[in-house]
């Protein structure tokens, strides 16, 4: 699908199942809203830790609706 090869690009940091702590954060079992809050909120700059400039470039290259499909695709795993 479309948001398992978007995903590709995360998993080096993040796992393949999202069980990989980045910095204290475990994106596996982050609900569908939770997941696009904080995805969402990394492009717009309203939201992060100290280590958010990563995120922030990595969700300045997604649109809106692939950072949604990404949410929907991580919160299955
Ligand atoms: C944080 C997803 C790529 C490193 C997060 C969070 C999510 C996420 C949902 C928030 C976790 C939370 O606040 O509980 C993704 C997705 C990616 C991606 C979907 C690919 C499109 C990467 C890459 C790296 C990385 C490539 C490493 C180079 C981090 C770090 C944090 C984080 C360090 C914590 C940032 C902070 O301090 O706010 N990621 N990530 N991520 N991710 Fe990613």
């Amino acid at each position: 699908s479309d948001a398992e090869m978007l995903y590709a690009r995360c998993k080096g940091c993040h796992g393949a199942d999202g069980s990989k702590p980045q910095d204290g954060h475990v994106i596996q079992g982050m609900s569908v809203e939770q997941l696009e809050e904080t995805l969402l909120g990394y492009k717009n700059g309203t939201y992060g830790g100290k280590k958010k400039a990563i995120m922030m470039g990595q969700m300045s290259r997604l649109s809106e609706a692939q950072i949604k499909s990404l949410a929907a695709y991580i919160a299955e795993f």
